[in-house]
Parts: structure tokens; sequence; C-alpha cells
């Protein structure tokens, strides 16, 4: 019977500690009017002192599991989305796994940066299609803070740190359909997801440290405007992919949930769309850039507020260093 990917529950964490645009233009030459005007973004959450990756992971995947009603035993898979892990190895996951007190099961990190949230989606609902598990927890969770060159007024305002995670199980696809669930209106579940990547254009968003090129963990260096037209056009071919392969049109879709990098982008995409602002969920003006982790953390945020409800098509897309871009559709 063929497996179907649904999403039971999620959880999301923030870092105590709120740095605001104010706070920053005392330390470097910036101002909130500037921050807000070029990004939307008005605050961003950094973590404390020896507060790493892998505690912010664990918060938001214990969330994550409550809200699924499920226990840590049952999972069999953590999937983790990172740029920002807490060693060179092992992977972060594993970390994770442990705390959750599992012993069983797998746990691996991937690596798409922005994007590396609809990566995770794609590889969960290949892995359960696959029969390779049942249930999974894909987890987002950064920790920008520490990559950044806070000399860098042209980064160093961008991004913020924060995790969010998802319980997924597979179930099969006849259980999750409803009788009348033809075409746009099938049942439950990762509808598609759709990954791209250009390694072409590795240099306009990367790390100028690493393990193997500098022995050091580096900082964060990004040709802004550069990547900013990328993702205008790299959003809106993904998204027209995802409605392609559905067979739907934009007015089907009823929460697009992008990755939040820059509030003019979540705005192109949603004009591109004819998506009205309201079925946008927007998180950027109070957590900045979190990479992988901006996508469910906005999804938590919209799940718990109610605002996405059973049964609606939420439309998922990022784009992130690589360059990597991707989209998942999910039928809530
Ligand atoms: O998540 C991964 C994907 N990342 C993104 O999608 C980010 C995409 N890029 C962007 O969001 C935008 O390009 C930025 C927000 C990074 C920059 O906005 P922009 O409108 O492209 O500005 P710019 O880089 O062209 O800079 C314009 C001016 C420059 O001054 P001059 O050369 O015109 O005198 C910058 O030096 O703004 C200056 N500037 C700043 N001024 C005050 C750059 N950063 C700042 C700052 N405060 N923080």
């Amino acid at each position: 019977m063929q497996q179907r990917s649904i999403i039971l529950g999620s959880g999301s964490y923030l870092p105590e500690r709120i740095v605001t645009n104010a706070e920053l233009s005392k330390r470097i030459d910036t101002s909130d009017e500037w921050i807000k005007t070029r990004t939307g973004i008005e605050q961003r959450h950094v973590a404390a002192d020896g507060e790493v990756t892998s505690d912010l992971a664990l918060a938001a995947a214990e969330r994550a599991l409550e809200s699924a009603s499920v226990d840590a035993k049952e999972v069999d898979l953590v999937v983790l989305a990172t740029a920002t892990p807490d060693h060179t190895f092992p992977a972060t996951a594993t970390t994770v796994q442990h705390r959750l007190g599992m012993s069983n099961g797998a746990a691996f990190d991937i690596q798409a940066v922005c994007s590396g949230f609809v990566y995770g989606l794609a590889v969960a609902d290949n892995f359960i299609k696959a029969g390779q598990a049942k249930t999974v927890v894909l987890i987002g969770a950064e920790t920008f803070s520490r990559i950044l060159d806070w000399e860098d007024r042209g980064t160093c305002v961008l991004f913020g740190d924060g995790a969010g995670a998802v319980v997924i199980r597979a179930s099969e696809a006849d259980e999750s359909e409803g009788p009348a669930d033809t075409g746009h209106n099938r049942g439950r579940g990762i509808l598609s997801t759709h990954l791209h990547s250009d390694g072409s254009t590795n240099d306009l968003l990367y790390v100028d440290g690493g393990p193997s090129s500098t022995q050091t963990v580096g900082h964060l260096r990004m040709t802004g405007r550069e990547v900013f037209r990328h993702a205008v056009i790299n959003l809106a071919d993904i998204v027209e992919e995802t409605l392609d392969a559905n067979g739907l049109a934009p007015e089907d879709i009823d929460w697009l949930v992008p990755h939040q990098a820059n509030k003019r982008i979540l705005d192109g995409t949603a004009r591109k769309l004819g998506l009205p602002e309201e079925k946008m969920v927007v998180t950027v003006d109070r957590h900045a850039n979190t990479s992988a982790a901006s996508i469910p953390l906005a999804l938590d945020e919209a799940v718990r507020d109610g605002r996405i409800q059973r049964g609606d098509l939420v439309l998922m897309e990022a784009m992130g260093g690589g360059l990597t871009w991707g989209a998942g559709l999910v039928r809530w």
C-alpha cells in the first residue's frame, strides 16, 4: 500500500534574549529605519552564552512531540536541518536523539542552509514512502548569531536564532483520504516536494571558514543584492513548478509559509501568486532570518494561533546558500 506522510504536530523554540534594531544601531552604523524599510525586520532572538543548536532543537522537538501526542520512543528517524551544528561531527541530530531518550532508529543532519527545512521535508517524505521510516521528527535549528561578523552591517542585522520541528508519520494513503478526495481535494499529507540547487552560485552566500579549508568556523558572507535577485526568480519558479505538479492554481492555496529572509521578497512572491497578504504567514519582523528554522517557526505559530486548520493547503518555499531552493505542498 502506498504510504503518505502526515504532519501530526509542530513545535518551536526561540531563545529568551531579544535584540532590537535600536540596540544594534548603538553598536554599528545602522538604523531601525534602514533595517525596517529594507527588510521588515524589527528584532531577532539570540541564543544565550553556552546555549547551542541542539538545545534549541531539543526544545522544539519536545514541543512538536507533545502536540502530536507521540512518544519519543515511537520515533525511528530524526532529521535535523542546520548550517550551525554544535560540532563539525557528530551530527547534532544524534545529540537530539540521545537527549530525547531514544536509543533506536537513525539520526542525521542535512545541510541546505535556508532551504534546509524543505530539503528535510523531502527526505522525511521519501524515507516514509520507501518504507524505511514510520515516524520522523524533522527539525530546523540554527544559531546564526555564532557565524555572523558583527562588524558587517550588511549581514549581521539580518539573522536570528531559533528552532522549529514537526512530527511526520506514515499513513496508508487510502486511510487519510476521504470519499470525496479527488484532484486538488486529495487527502491529508505531504502532496509533493521539489528541490533544486546551483553550485555555480556558491560565492553569493557562504561562510568563509570550515574544517577542511581554513580549520576555523568562519563568518557568513553575502552579496545581498544578487541573492535578492535570484530569490525573486527562483521562488516564483518553484511555486509555479509545485502548483503545476499538483494541477493547482494560486487561489487554491490556503496558506503560504515562506522562508523568512526579507519582507520585500515575501511580498514579491505573494504578489506574483496573486495571494492576499493575510494568507501569508509572516514572522520575519520578530524572528529575522533564522535560516532552516524559519519555516517551521512560522508554521508552528500559525498552527497554534488557529490560522492553519485541518484540511488547509499549505505551501512552503525557501531559497538559501548553495544556492539551494525548494518547496513542499502539504494538505494539513
Ligand atoms: O536566507 C537566504 C537568502 N537571503 C536573502 O534572501 C537576502 C537577500 N538580500 C536582501 O535581503 C537585501 O539585498 C539586503 C537586505 C541584504 C540589502 O538590501 P539592499 O536594498 O539590496 O541594499 P544594498 O546591499 O544594495 O545596500 C544599499 C546601501 C549601501 O550603501 P551605499 O553603497 O548605497 O552607500 C549599503 O552600504 O545600504 C547600505 N547598508 C546599510 N545601511 C544601514 C547595507 N546594510 C546596511 C545597514 N544599515 N544595516
